[in-house]
């Protein structure tokens, strides 16, 4: 007799994310972020997996890395002051929030990049936005609690250091 185990909440995400990433380019991360979407809500998304907090920083931890090196996944963890750099992408991305609230601060484009909006991101919200280094925000968790965020980026995991974010000093 064979059993068949169900999948995980997080393994249907993935699948999720694995299907919307062959969409094609100008709508894939908008096909990402409703996958992404899907997943935010349950609870038990992240079950069974360490995801540590850093004093000093947010902290990126692996979720998947598509074999082909198309994309990766990641939960971000915020501690409460917590923030991203003002940035730009180089690759498509996604994202949202699964625990706690981040505030997502738009900019237009200026030396230095000046704060043009600002939104609430509760547990369900998402982003995202096509490679476009011009399209510049920021997160920040400015709430009392630690924050988790899953995204998804463009590029192979080893790449996101270079190849994700076009950073800006504001
Ligand atoms: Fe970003």
């Amino acid at each position: 007799m064979t059993f068949i185990r169900p999948r995980t909440a997080l393994e249907t995400m993935l699948a999720g994310i694995s299907r919307a990433a062959e969409a094609p380019a100008p709508t894939r991360h908008e096909a990402v972020m409703a996958a992404i979407g899907d997943a935010l809500a349950k609870p038990e998304l992240l079950e069974g997996i360490d995801c540590p907090c850093c004093p000093d920083r947010y902290v990126r931890h692996l979720l998947h890395a598509d074999a082909a090196g198309r994309y990766a996944v990641v939960a971000l963890v915020w501690r409460p002051g917590q923030m991203s750099p003002v940035h730009g992408h180089r690759t498509w991305c996604a994202f949202g929030v699964h625990r706690g609230v981040l505030t997502e601060t738009y900019y237009v484009a200026g030396d230095p990049p000046q704060p043009s909006a600002t939104r609430l991101l509760a547990p369900g919200g998402v982003g995202g936005g096509p490679a476009d280094p011009a399209l510049i925000h920021r997160l920040a968790n400015l709430s009392c609690r630690t924050a988790i965020s899953i995204h998804c980026y463009g590029v192979a995991f080893d790449r996101f250091g270079e190849d994700v974010n076009e950073v800006h000093s504001a």
